[in-house]
């Protein structure tokens, strides 16, 4: 039977490579991408050609520079599906190259790669009753500490990789508090590092070369079709142990505590 699919960040990269892989086995595959529909036509129609016929394709835009999107998102996802099998959070940023602060006070990076999932997922929660979780992270989580006392990077610890590394190290605690207080036993959520790729948001931090974006949407099929692994963190396809501060559960608390303080305001 095709399962119900939200992938986000799906216009380019590993997100593009990952809905064409995914696309056979989909009904309703419901995409995000930054770009208006109509920019992202020729995406649609690969995709669509690898459909099952008569299953549905939905792509919704939204930029997660502003939460108010991030919650159209989910008003908008709400309304084609009553049912989520597999939410990927795959969408991210680089951290630009100065410290820059959203509209709502946060540091973009953290707001665009951290905050917009929690709110995506946190307003689907519902509706994956009996399904899958994967938010895509980066190996970079690892070399990271969580600033639970400046998550605005305010205090001088600005740089584009570092605030990159940190919003993705709150996406891998996030991951793990969930596991641990999901709602119903059925709902399981895990974190995939999916390999060093080479897309533009990797050659926008680092010098680097990488795989295939093919090899990470390989990576991302593979952990997104696994059972009985609810809060593993994979390095492309092996279960690895995350920063030890993520799978911490008083740091996991403070920093449910902080992110409900933030989006409150
Ligand atoms: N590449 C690597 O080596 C690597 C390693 C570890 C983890 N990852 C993770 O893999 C995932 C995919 O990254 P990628 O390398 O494929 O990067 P990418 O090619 O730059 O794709 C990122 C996706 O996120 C979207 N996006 C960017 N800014 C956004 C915003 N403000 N609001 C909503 N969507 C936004 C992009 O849309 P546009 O195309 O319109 O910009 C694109 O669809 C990310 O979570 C990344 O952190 C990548």
């Amino acid at each position: 039977m095709p399962s119900s699919i939200v992938l986000t960040g799906a216009t380019t990269g590993i997100g593009r490579a990952t809905a064409l892989a995914l696309a056979h086995r989909a009904s309703p595959l419901i995409l995000h991408g930054l770009e208006p529909a109509d920019e992202v036509a020729d995406l649609l129609r690969a995709v669509r050609a690898g459909m099952p016929a008569g299953a549905e394709l939905f792509y919704f835009a939204a930029d997660f520079g502003d939460l108010d999107e991030a919650e159209r998102l989910v008003h908008d996802i709400r309304g084609v599906t009553e049912r989520v099998d597999l939410l990927v959070n795959n969408a991210a940023r680089p951290g630009p190259p100065t410290h820059t602060l959203t509209g709502t006070g946060n540091e973009i990076t953290f707001q665009t790669n951290y905050l917009a999932p929690v709110v995506l997922t946190t307003g689907l929660l519902d509706r994956v009753e009996a399904g899958r979780i994967v938010n895509v992270a980066s190996a970079t989580h690892l070399s990271a500490s969580l600033h639970l006392d400046d998550l605005t990077l305010a205090r001088g610890r600005y740089s584009p990789a570092a605030a990159y590394a940190h919003s993705k190290l709150a996406l891998v605690t996030y991951s793990c508090w969930l596991a641990a207080h999901r709602p119903s036993p059925s709902v399981e959520v895990v974190s995939v590092h999916p390999g060093v790729i080479a897309t533009g948001l990797l050659h926008a931090m680092f010098s680097v070369g990488g795989d295939r974006p093919e090899h990470a949407a390989d990576n991302i099929v593979y952990v997104a079709g696994r059972h009985g692994d609810n809060g593993t963190y994979y390095d492309e396809r092996r279960p690895e142990p995350p920063n030890p501060e993520a799978a911490e559960p008083a740091t996991q608390d403070r920093l449910h505590a902080a992110t409900l303080d933030i989006l409150a305001v």
